[in-house]
């Protein structure tokens, strides 16, 4: 399939058939991810892969109990890794400046190419797959489990399998909601609303007397729901909280 294609085609798949990846499969996924490219060409992170069962329903508990974790053949993790390298450096009389925020950055940087080149070459294998942000809230507990040694921090999860079900792709925002030419101008309350509309009143339209939550609260939006529903409660505190404890354990210095 033509690039285009597969953009314009791609939805996040979150139900898979149970069905293996061949290791040939696999590997075309390793190449694209490594072909992605890399600040200094250091590829400063690292990937693991999880097939097993047991691990992939430990994860699927720890990120926010999502299903198709243990469901889907093959979920990898993405690393902000500096460990690797900084063995490298010591070894050879380098001087060690990559553990701080600009390094961490550029990981981060790095996966996010990486792990989309994986994407696109599961798209073009007829595979399909979804992110999971959830990784960098249950970062110490996957440190834990996994073993990982310092300056190593999980920050996203992959799944990616057979597609049971192929979602349509989702509607974005309109493009002028994230793009502007030569300085940034900001959205008056009225842009806001233009720009947000199709999907408040999606939302409006699918939930007419509002959503009541697990607290009683009726909630009127999707900005509300996103919020107080989808993630309500102090979920998000407590990702944050994990995911600042996970960076810190492994020792960058962000002070
Ligand atoms: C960084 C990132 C993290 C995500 N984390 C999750 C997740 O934890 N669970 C999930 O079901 N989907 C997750 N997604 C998928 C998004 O919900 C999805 O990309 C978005 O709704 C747009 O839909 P589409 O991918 O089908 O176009 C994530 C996507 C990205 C880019």
């Amino acid at each position: 399939m033509d690039l285009f294609d597969i953009l314009e085609k791609r939805a996040s798949v979150r139900s898979f058939r149970d069905d293996p990846l061949t290791g040939e499969q696999v590997a075309t996924l390793l190449h694209a991810a490594e072909r992605a490219p890399t600040a200094g060409n250091l590829q400063d992170y690292s990937i693991v892969l999880v097939t097993c069962l047991d691990l992939k329903a430990k994860l699927a508990e720890l990120c926010w109990k999502q299903p198709f974790i243990k469901k889907a053949p093959l979920f990898m993790i993405f690393n902000i890794d500096q460990h690797r390298s900084s063995l490298w450096i010591e070894r050879s009389g380098g001087r060690k400046v990559f553990d701080g925020p600009t390094g961490f950055a550029r990981s981060f940087m790095d996966i996010g190419i990486a792990s989309e080149n994986v994407v696109l070459a599961a798209e073009s294998l007829g595979l399909g797959s979804v992110y999971i942000a959830i990784v960098a809230g249950a970062a110490r507990s996957i440190r834990q489990l996994l073993g990982y040694p310092p300056l190593v921090v999980p920050v996203l999860g992959l799944c990616v399998g057979w597609p049971d079900k192929r979602p349509q792709p989702k509607p974005r925002l309109p493009l002028r909601a994230i793009v502007h030419r030569d300085r940034y101008q900001d959205f008056s309350g009225e842009e806001i609303d233009r720009i947000y509309g199709a999907r408040e009143s999606a939302w409006k339209q699918a939930n007419p007397q509002g959503l009541t939550l697990p607290d009683g609260r009726i909630v009127k939006s999707l900005s509300q729901w996103t919020t107080l529903g989808h993630y309500g409660g102090d979920i998000v505190a407590q990702w944050d909280e994990e995911f600042v404890e996970a960076i810190r354990e492994a020792g960058f210095r962000f002070e």
